[in-house]
This record gives C-alpha cells, structure tokens and sequence, in this order.
C-alpha cells in the first residue's frame, strides 16, 4: 500500500548539504531528509580534503575571492563568490559548535578556544586556508551533523527512498508553479509514496556517475538536476565538469580519491621513468588549478601510451605522511602500496559537477518553494573551475542561507491540499532489465570517449546522436514497467548527459574545464550557459 505523507519542508539528499539545511531550520518545523541508500550513500562521506575559509589572520577575504575567481577564469559570479567567502568563518566556526574534530596544529592542547587548528593548502589556493580532519574530513563532517540530527525529535531521517519526481501545480493542473512535494520510490516496500511539503530543497549532490571513471560513490546520477529541470527550472553551466587528477590506478581500487592535500604537503607529479613533468605545462607546478594538472597527465598518457602517471610522496617523513594522510595510507597498504616508500599510480577522473540547477543567494531556484544546495545547485562561485574545497564551503553557506530563508516564510505557506497519489495502473514488471544495465555501460562510456577532458565538435555530436537514442528507449520502459532504483537514476543520468552535450555545444570556445580542440581559444566576453526547459512537461 502507498502511504501519503505530509511535512514542512522535504529534503532530498542526506550530504553535507541536507543536513545542514535541516539542522539549521527551527526545531518547531516537521522535517523528512531522504537518502536513496543508507544516509552515508552520498558524496560527503568520501571528502577528504576540507572545507575552505578564511581562517588565518595573514590570509584576507580579498585573497581567497581573487584566488577563487582566478581559477573560475573568468565566469564566477563575483557577488556569490565574495557571499560565500564572506560566510566562510561564521559556517567552519558552527561546524566547530557542532563538534566536529578538526585536526588540529602540532603544538596545540585540546583547548580550542583559541582558533589553532591546522590549516592545509590545495591547488589554486595561495594561503593555507583549508581546515580538514586529517584526510578524512567528510566523514568526521558527516558523522557529527547526522549524530546531531538524531538527536533532532523534528526531523525525520528516512533512508532507501528514491525520489522520482516533484510534485508542482503546474504538473497538477494547479493555478501557479510552486512546488508541492515528491513522488518517491520505496526500496523496502516496492511502493511509490507521495510526500506533501510546504517546502523542498533539493540536496542529491552532481552528476559525476555520469562518467565511466569517477571518483564519486554510485549515488551521484544527478537527480536533482533531472528533477527540477523536468520540473521547469534552468539549469547553468553544466559543461563544466571536474576531473579530479588524481585517483588511484588499480584494478581493483573503485572510485578511490588521492585527495589533492598530498600536493599541497609537497606530493611531486612523475612519469614512469620518475621525471617530474608539472613545468612544462604550468609555473605553480603541482598546486596548478586542478584543470590545468588533470589535462597535463591526459596529456602525458596520450603522448606516452600509458595506464596512469605517479604521485610521489614518499621524500616526506614516514610519521607525518601517516599522521596526515592515514585514509590515503592504509587504503593504498591494502593494494600492496606503501606511500612512504614508493610512489602511487594515478589517473584523472570525473569528481564535481560544476553547474547545475540555477539559484539566487537563499538557494532558491524558478519554482516557488523548490531550493537547490550544495552540487545540484549552481550558485555561480565555481565559474568555469572549482576551487577544492570550495564545494563543502558553499554547501554549508548556502544550506544555512535557505535554513534562513525558509524559516522566515514557513508560517505563511500553506501544506498542498490533498495530492493525487502515483498512478501505476497502466506499468507492468518489467521483464527484460538487461536494456537498464546495458544503457548504463554505455552512456557513461560515451561519455567519457566523447564528453570527457578533451572535447571537439564531432565527438559532441557523436555523443549527442546516441544519448538522443538512449533517452528514447528509456523513455518507452519507463511508461511501460515499474520503476526501479536503476531506471529511475538511469533516466536521471541520461537527461543529464543530454543537457551537458547541449550546454558543450553551445560554448565556442575552452575555457576552465571545457576545453575543445575546435575552439582552444578563449573568447573575449565570458557568459554563462542557461538552459531553460522549453515547456514544463519536457
Ligand atoms: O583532493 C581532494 O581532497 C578533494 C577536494 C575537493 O574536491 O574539494
């Protein structure tokens, strides 16, 4: 049986984002947050390096926003960047509140009433400005917020539940456009329940899963971009996507991240024969942006014939490469790989999604009582490059700033009158699920040939004809068969895919992260790219 649910405010996504967003609305609002998996399935529980701000008195607003807009090149949106960088103290200093246990510097005591903790340096950032918890940062992040929200008797923290899709009155026949809830698929009992809210903020992360090699965990399908774009709203620069440079290079090593906190403790960049090679291609060496160092090793492994290039840490002191990065060594000791001896194979991979659903300063996105934070959003910070460790700063600045913004208006805004429930009248089971599992292998492999680090206009085609016919066929299973966990993020992913073709095409020329062999120049006017659904019923 189908449930119907009613909140004040439904959050899709239990990350960083989410969480925050529900630990800073008032403890008198009715709170769902949903993970799709269990609530540590999301991206924030794999971020090592650290949350960004300015923290030390020799560091300046002014240097963390020029640094941040410098590797934007120039397509930040400077209000956003300088809001952001702004908040960076008050969001680190309530995670502190919150208790999470940063790392902190040698010489200090566990007193930390004084601000002393250690701060580490990554690519593109000109001061030590990132506080972390040794190298695992999202999880001692994750783990304190969620211990908090349990705590929390008005929020609800609901795990296997896949949202399909918002519920809005223009979708109902409604007068208006806002947003009345979500359709939601119930892993446990099979059945689609509907959520009734005042308000939704959509929290699900990006879409790197889009991708055959990425460092993200396999929730990262971008569903929230699918479902507010569904839903009627823009989306903004989504060709734009982050490769991490550094992930590990084994067989049997999924998804594992070398965070970039090695480089800036002094990590060097060699090929197989252990010649260093980051001078040719930038003077800051390896603390270049992570677009340039990811197409210098693209680069190297083209001109070479190679699997991978190396990342060498081992001339540091045995103690503090273990102390400081304990999640890097112990992970690598379980593939036969001792980062105190010996240097680690690695190779770039698909890690941030840079755009996204388009919001205003509170995270509010074209559709009335719909916000978007964190990755799913695009708030305009990143520009055409991400900054590391700028991405958990802005999910703590934003979620507090809908938290607010929410919170002003919850009283006036009524619950929906009574919402129709999911009608699955017409589906049947499905009895060919090879055709999910073979699209997925495929779009995410096109993508990477086609869409990847390097673009040119042929392969954008090429990937644009077969994502066309992929959206096709999913199109017609999805209308004739139960939904399922896979379908559901497989249409995500492909719409996704579809809309950052789109958006790759229109840029004529390389810029940041986008960057195409038919127009390697940059183009005098920097504009973003905002696609905007052409009716609601898309
Ligand atoms: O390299 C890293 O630890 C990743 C940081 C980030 O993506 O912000």
């Amino acid at each position: 049986m189908s449930q119907y649910y009613q909140y004040d405010v439904l959050i899709i996504g239990s990350g960083a984002a989410g969480l925050t967003t529900a630990l800073t609305l008032p403890k008198h609002v009715r709170i769902a947050v949903l993970s799709k998996g269990d609530l540590s399935s999301g991206s924030t529980f794999w971020a090592q390096g650290g949350v960004a701000g300015v923290l030390d008195d020799t560091d300046t607003v002014e240097s963390h926003v020029q640094d941040t807009l410098i590797a934007g090149a120039g397509l930040c949106r400077a209000d956003a960047v300088r809001f952001t960088v702004e908040n960076s103290r008050s969001a680190i200093d309530w995670l502190i509140e919150q208790g999470v246990p940063f790392t902190l510097n040698d010489d200090s005591t566990e007193d930390t009433s004084h601000f002393n903790y250690h701060l580490t340096r990554e690519g593109g950032h000109s001061h030590r400005r990132i506080i972390h918890a040794a190298d695992a940062t999202g999880a001692a992040i994750f783990t304190t917020l969620l211990e908090r929200a349990r705590q929390r008797s008005n929020i609800d923290l609901i795990e296997q539940q896949v949202a399909i899709d918002l519920i809005t009155a223009h979708k109902l026949g409604r007068q208006g456009n806002q947003c009345l809830g979500a359709y939601v698929l119930n892993r446990e009992s099979g059945e689609v329940d509907t959520y009734a809210a005042r308000f939704v903020v959509l929290a699900t992360g990006g879409a790197a899963k889009v991708y055959l090699y990425t460092s993200n965990p396999d929730s990262a399908c971008g569903d929230g971009i699918a479902m507010a774009w569904r839903a009627g709203c823009s989306v903004g620069n989504l060709e734009f996507n982050q490769f991490h440079p550094t992930c590990l290079y084994h067989p049997q090593a999924k998804n594992f991240l070398i965070t970039e906190a090695l480089r800036g403790e002094g990590a060097h960049l060699k090929l197989p024969n252990g010649e260093r090679f980051m001078a040719r291609f930038d003077e800051r060496l390896e603390l270049a942006p992570r677009d340039i160092v990811a197409r210098a090793i693209d680069h190297e492994m083209k001109r070479l014939g190679i699997d991978c290039v190396y990342l060498d840490i081992s001339h540091k002191p045995a103690e503090f490469i273990q102390e400081h990065f304990p999640t890097v060594y112990e992970r690598c000791l379980t593939f036969g790989i001792d980062i105190t001896q010996h240097p680690i194979p690695v190779v770039p991979a698909a890690h941030y999604t840079c755009g996204g659903v388009v919001v205003d300063q509170h995270g509010r996105t074209d559709i009335a009582n719909l916000y978007a934070i964190g990755e799913t959003s695009f708030t305009g910070l990143h520009g055409a490059n991400r900054m590391a460790s700028n991405s958990l700063l802005e999910c703590f600045v934003y979620a507090r700033s809908a938290a607010a913004d929410i919170s002003q208006q919850v009283a006036h805004v009524e619950l929906p009158d009574q919402l129709p429930h999911w009608d699955a009248s017409l589906v049947t089971d499905s009895d060919e699920d090879v055709i999910i599992a073979h699209n997925w292998d495929e779009l995410r492999r096109f993508m990477w040939d086609y869409v990847g680090i390097v673009r040119t206009n042929k392969r954008l085609l090429r990937a644009q004809h077969r994502v066309r016919l992929l959206l096709d066929e999913i199109d017609e299973f999805y209308s004739n068969y139960r939904v399922s966990r896979d379908l559901i993020e497989l249409r995500n992913l492909a719409l996704v895919a579809d809309l950052i073709i789109r958006s790759a095409m229109l840029r004529k020329e390389s810029r940041g992260l986008h960057y195409t062999l038919d127009y390697p120049e940059l183009a005098q006017l920097a504009e973003d790219t905002i696609l905007r659904p052409a009716s609601v019923d898309d």
